[in-house]
């Protein structure tokens, strides 16, 4: 397979491409608006062809280039069955099995940071988008979050995968690319090393995190599939706007 790990610096998300040798197919998973040309770019360069784009949820923090790659390349936008966003293609549901030329995604549903949120599992390799961060988890205080729920989805579920199995979230603020679900395991600051649900919790609700500065955009930007709603002010428009192409990730 074909992988690429792509940063979007406004909102430190990843992206990533992942392609079929044989097909030339490519999808990309978590792409953000604006990255969306350097994207395209890559994928470009690599003699791919975009075919789907998936979200791993509706994301408070940026908005999903989904729609904008579609209308440039045809791509479809697939995305959890449960959101019943009218703008999805492709619902995805777990246990339903997406394939792309030889690369296999299993679609899990993974709820608590947000009630829908769905991972990636593509072999060897698990997309976790806000449900598992290298040493973290995404914030569990709005956006139908639970900490309990995140608790059982980590523990249950995403804990319950290989050992060896590559961990890569969908943002990172300090650099780190990748981790394991041994390490998440074991050194988890959050949850690893056998924390309990109490303690868990206690943690979540003691994070005294800021108000995300542009949920009130990104929300319904996403679920129109990645639409920048009109009303966006002056200092967000970063978030709205095309990046330009460059190689970065
Ligand atoms: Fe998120």
């Amino acid at each position: 397979m074909i992988f690429r790990q792509l940063f979007e610096p406004i909102s430190s998300t990843y992206t990533y491409l992942l392609g079929c040798q044989i097909t030339g197919q490519a999808i990309l998973i978590d792409p953000a608006m604006p990255a969306w040309e350097r994207d395209l770019e890559v994928i470009n360069g690599l003699g791919l062809k975009l075919v789907y784009t998936l979200d791993t949820h509706i994301h408070a923090d940026h908005i999903t280039a989904a729609s904008k790659l579609k209308q440039m390349v045809g791509s479809k936008i697939a995305g959890p069955s449960l959101d019943k966003l009218p703008c999805t293609d492709v619902p995805l549901y777990e246990g339903t099995r997406l394939q792309v030329g030889s690369i296999l995604i299993d679609p899990l549903h993974t709820p608590g940071h947000t009630d829908n949120h769905f991972s990636y599992l593509a072999g060897d390799r698990i997309f976790t988008g806000d449900a598992l961060l290298i040493d973290g988890c995404g914030r569990t205080d709005f956006q139908s979050g639970d900490a309990e729920t995140l608790y059982r989805t980590i523990t249950q579920k995403l804990f319950t995968l290989p050992a060896d199995t590559l961990v890569f979230p969908a943002h990172d603020y300090q650099g780190r690319r990748v981790s394991t679900i041994e390490q998440e395991k074991t050194r988890n600051p959050n949850i690893g090393n056998r924390k309990g649900l109490e303690e868990f919790v206690k943690i979540m609700q003691g994070m005294k995190l800021s108000y995300p500065k542009f949920i009130d955009y990104a929300v319904p930007g996403n679920k129109a599939c990645g639409t920048c709603p009109p009303d966006v002010p002056e200092n967000l428009q970063q978030y709205c706007e095309s990046m330009g192409v460059s190689h970065q990730g």
